[in-house]
């Protein structure tokens, strides 16, 4: 089978592409310049590629681009901008989360997933959403922290938004 245009919705951003249905959506997505979505190992094991995919995570090396043609895809950078970053991003950076930062676009994405479903979880929820990505710098409890942290701004933001 031949390539064929497809339409990726990436941070908003409408982009149509002509992909051979052998491209993952991991290679379609950093060829396109989002390269905040990491390539790790490209076998579903370390979670560097994560994305949203209509509000899932995804590990994007196991997702063929064509099965995303028309969905909605939200990479780490479209979460926040550096004048206004995503709570989650704000507490990585303040919290010691971010070493090397090979792992944060993945990890920022899963715990993003977690709270879009549970505002207050658990260190130990914590700990089960980001349990598909590696990270070799921290040693994770700064990462758990920054989620716990970020989900009590999240919290107190909608405790405080009008209506
Ligand atoms: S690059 Fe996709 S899980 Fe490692
Ligand atoms: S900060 Fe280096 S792999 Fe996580």
């Amino acid at each position: 089978m031949g390539p064929k245009v497809i339409s990726l919705i990436v941070n908003g951003r409408l982009h149509h592409v002509a992909l051979a249905p052998n491209v993952t959506l991991l290679e379609a997505l950093r060829e396109l310049g989002y390269m905040d979505v990491k390539n790790g190992c490209e076998k579903g094991d370390c979670g560097a590629c994560a994305v949203l995919l209509n509000g899932l995570a995804v590990n994007s090396c196991l997702a063929l681009a064509w099965q995303a043609d028309g969905a909605e895809i939200i990479t780490c950078a479209g979460l926040g901008t550096t004048e206004h970053p995503h709570p989650l991003q704000t507490a990585f950076a303040d919290l010691g989360a971010i070493q090397c930062g090979y792992c944060t676009p993945g990890m920022i994405i899963a715990a993003k997933a977690l709270l879009d479903h549970n505002p207050q979880p658990t260190e130990e929820e914590i700990r089960e959403a980001i349990s598909g990505n590696l990270c070799r710098c921290t040693g994770y409890g700064q990462i758990v922290d920054a989620v716990t942290a970020a989900a009590q701004m999240l919290r107190h933001a909608e405790g405080r938004a009008p209506g």
